[in-house]
C-alpha cells in the first residue's frame, strides 16, 4: 500500500473521503468471534477494506453500491499448507480455484528447489507476484533427506537466508527430514535457529512420532504438524500448543476421522486446527475446487459451519502471522470476500478478490493469462541429469552373483498402498550373468545413479501393471529422475523420450509411447491448463489402471523415492531402508 492509499483508507471511516464501494444488505460471517451479524456495511478503498459498520458517511456519489440482500459474507478461504510448486502451475491454478472461493495460499518450494535450486523458488515468486490470489510461500531447510544417499542440499545457507528474509515467505517447509534436527545437524539447526529468530514458523511433519520425539520437534521449533490422522493426536498436538491441521487431499483424506475431535467436544477451542488438503492432485482440484471442497466436509462430518470458516480463514491467517490482511471481514484487511448463500453452503455466489468481483457462479469473469517460463533440462540441478548422451539397454541390466540356471534372491520394495512400502524379497533365474524377471508382478526400478554416470537399478512388486516402461522426473522429494518397467528396452526409450520433452512422464509398453505428460517447468510442473494437464495423466493412469494398478498409480510412482516415509524406497545410492538406514541392493 503506498502512501496515498494509506491516508485513503485512514479518511474512509471518518467520511473525509468517500468509498470506491459498499456492499449492503448482507448479512457477515464474523470469524473473529464465530457470530454471523446483521445490519452492517462494507466500505471499500482501492483493495482493502476501509469500514465496517453502520454509517453512509462514506458514501458518495461516484461509489458503487452493491446489494447483498439474501447473502452472507466471509472472508475468502486460505491454504495454510500447500504444495503447489509441482504439478500443476500456479497461473491454472488460480484460474481453476480461485472462483470457488480461495483467495490465498501458503505453499512449500522444496520440491521446485529441488528441481532447479534457487532459480525455482525465484520462478515461483516471479510468476505469483501479480495473480489476484496471495501466494505466500516456505522455503526448505533440509533438502533431501539423506544428502550422503540422495544428492547434496538443495540451499546453502547463504541461498537459505536470502529467501527466508522475502516478505512473501513465512515458515520454513515441513520438516521432513526432522531426524536431521533431533540429530543434531549443524546446518539444518543454523536454518531452523535463524527462522526462529525472525519469527518465521517452522511446518512440522510428525507422522506417527512418539509423545518424546514430538517434544523434541517443538523445541527444534515447529509451530504445526498436518500428519495427525486420529482425532487423539490432534488432541495432543494442540495440548503442547501447535497448530493442527486436519488433513483432505489427494494423498490422504481423514477428515472423517479427525473431525471427530471437534464433534466429541464441542467445548474444544478450535482456535488452533486448520484445515489443509497437504496435496490436490489436478483432477481432484477440477473436480473438487480447492479450500471449499474442505470446508464442505468439515460440515458434512459434523463441524458447526462458522467453525469451520474460521479453520479455512482466520485461524490460518493466524497462524501465519497475517491476520492484519487476510482471514476476516475487518477495517484493513483486503477486500478478498466471497458471497455466500449460506454458511453451510461455502460454495461462493461471488468472489471479490481486491475489492473487485472476479467471478460469478463458479465461472471466474478474467482468466489470468498462461505465461509460463520454461527451465528444461539444461537448468535443472545437476544431481538430476546423466552425464550420459541416452540411455541404453544395458544400462538396465543386473549383473547376478550366481550362475547361470541358478536362481537369486533378493530384497525389493513391496508395495502395501499409494505411500507405504515394505520389504520384501524374491527369487530371480539368471541367465547370461543377469538377474531376469520371471513373474508379472515383479518390475524393474533404475534411478540415475548419484554419480549420473549410470542407474541404480533395483526391483518392486505390487505396483499392479505389467509394464515395459514408464520413466518420471517428478518423483517426490528430490525429482531424481527414474524409470519403472519390465523390458528394458522399454525402460530406455521411456527415459530418453522423458528427458527430450523437458522432463515429466512416458508411458512405453511393447516399444510404443502409449502416454507422455510433459512437465517443462523443471521436471515437475507442467506448463499447461489444468484440463490439458489432467488428460495427460489420465491416458497414462488409465493405462495402467486397465492392465492392474488398483488406485493412484502415479502417486503410487511419486511416493517410490520418498524417503520420508516408511519403509523401503529407491535412491540414487540404491535400494534403501529407512528405518535401518541401509542399502539393500544397488
Ligand atoms: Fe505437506
Amino acid at each position: 500500500m503506498n502512501m496515498e492509499e494509506y491516508k485513503d483508507l485512514i479518511q474512509v471511516p471518518l467520511g473525509r473521503v468517500h468509498a470506491d464501494k459498499v456492499i449492503n444488505n448482507a448479512r457477515i460471517i464474523n470469524t473473529y468471534t464465530g457470530k454471523v451479524q446483521s445490519g452492517l456495511k462494507v466500505a471499500i478503498k482501492g483493495s482493502r477494506i476501509a469500514y465496517v459498520g453502520t454509517s453512509d458517511s462514506m458514501v458518495g456519489e461516484e461509489t458503487e453500491v452493491i446489494d447483498a440482500t439474501g447473502m452472507f459474507l466471509a472472508p475468502g478461504y486460505i491454504d495454510p499448507h500447500g504444495h503447489t510448486d509441482f504439478g500443476a502451475n500456479p497461473i491454472t491454478l488460480v484460474n481453476e480455484i480461485l472462483p470457488r472461493g480461495t483467495t490465498a495460499i501458503m505453499t512449500d518450494t522444496k520440491s521446485l528447489t529441488a528441481a532447479l535450486g534457487v532459480t525455482g523458488i525465484q520462478a515461483l515468486l516471479d510468476m505469483t507476484e501479480q495473480l489476484p490470489l496471495k501466494f505466500f510461500y516456505a522455503v526448505t531447510a533440509a533438502n533431501p533427506i539423506f544428502p550422503h544417499l540422495e544428492g547434496e542440499e538443495s540451499l546453502s545457507m547463504e541461498e537459505y537466508t536470502r529467501f527466508i528474509n522475502h516478505p512473501r515467505v513465512l515458515a520454513v517447509g515441513e520438516l521432513v527430514s526432522w531426524v536431521r534436527a533431533i540429530d543434531l545437524d549443524e546446518t539444518v539447526l543454523s536454518k531452523l535457529n535463524l527462522a526462529r529468530r525472525l519469527n518465521k514458523r517452522i511446518e512440522g511433519h510428525g507422522a506417527g512420532c512418539s509423545p518424546e520425539t514430538l517434544n523434541a520437534l517443538i523445541n527444534v521449533g515447529i509451530t504445526s504438524c498436518h500428519e495427525s490422522i486420529t482425532p487423539e493426536e490432534i488432541q495432543h498436538r494442540i495440548n503442547l500448543g501447535i497448530h493442527a491441521m486436519l488433513r483432505h487431499g489427494s494423498i490422504r483424506s481423514d477428515l472423517e476421522a479427525l473431525s471427530r475431535v471437534i464433534t466429541m467436544d464441542p467445548e474444544l477451542d478450535t482456535r488452533w486446527m486448520m484445515l489443509t488438503p497437504d496435496c490436490f492432485s489436478p483432477g481432484d482440484i477440477l473436480t473438487h475446487g480447492y479450500m471449499v471442497f474442505l470446508v464442505e466436509e468439515a460440515i458434512r462430518c459434523g463441524v458447526p459451519p462458522v467453525k469451520a470458516i474460521q479453520m479455512a480463514t482466520i485461524n490460518p491467517a493466524q497462524y501465519l502471522g497475517i491476520d492484519r490482511v487476510v482471514g476476516g471481514i475487518g477495517p484493513s484487511r483486503y477486500a478478498d470476500i466471497l458471497f455466500l448463500e449460506h454458511p453451510s453452503l461455502p460454495a461462493p455466489v461471488k468472489v471479490m478478490v481486491n475489492g473487485e468481483i472476479v467471478a460469478e457462479n463458479g465461472k471466474l469473469i478474467q482468466h489470468s493469462q498462461l505465461n509460463c517460463p520454461r527451465f528444461h533440462p539444461g537448468n535443472w540441478r545437476s544431481g538430476r541429469v546423466p552425464s550420459f548422451k541416452a540411455a541404453v539397454t544395458e544400462h538396465f541390466l543386473v549383473k547376478a552373483v550366481a550362475a547361470d540356471g541358478e536362481y537369486e534372491q533378493v530384497p525389493v520394495i513391496k508395495i502395501v498402498n499409494r505411500t507405504i512400502t515394505k520389504l520384501d524379497y524374491v527369487k530371480l533365474p539368471v541367465k547370461s550373468g543377469e538377474l531376469i524377471i520371471n513373474d508379472e508382478d515383479i518390475l524393474k526400478i533404475s534411478m540415475l545413479h548419484i554419480n549420473r554416470d549410470r542407474f541404480a537399478t533395483a526391483f518392486m512388486k505390487g505396483y499392479g501393471a505389467s509394464i515395459g516402461g514408464l520413466a518420471t522426473s517428478t518423483a517426490h522429494d528430490h525429482h531424481t529422475p527414474f524409470v519403472i518397467g519390465n523390458n528394458e528396452d522399454d525402460m530406455a526409450l521411456a527415459f530418453n523420450r522423458m528427458m527430450e520433452i523437458g522432463g515429466g512422464l512416458v508411458l512405453v509398453d511393447g516399444g510404443q509411447i502409449k502416454g507422455e505428460c510433459p512437465m517443462v517447468i523443471g521436471g515437475i510442473m507442467s506448463n499447461r491448463d489444468m484440463g490439458s494437464l489432467n488428460r495427460e495423466l489420465k491416458v497414462i493412469e488409465q493405462y495402467l489402471m486397465e492392465r492392474g494398478c488398483k488406485s493412484g498409480p502415479l502417486i503410487t510412482l511419486d511416493f517410490l523415492a520418498h524417503t520420508g516415509v516408511p519403509f523401503i524406497r529407491i535412491t540414487p545410492s540404491g535400494l534403501y531402508d529407512v528405518r535401518s538406514k541401509e542399502i539393500l541392493f544397488s
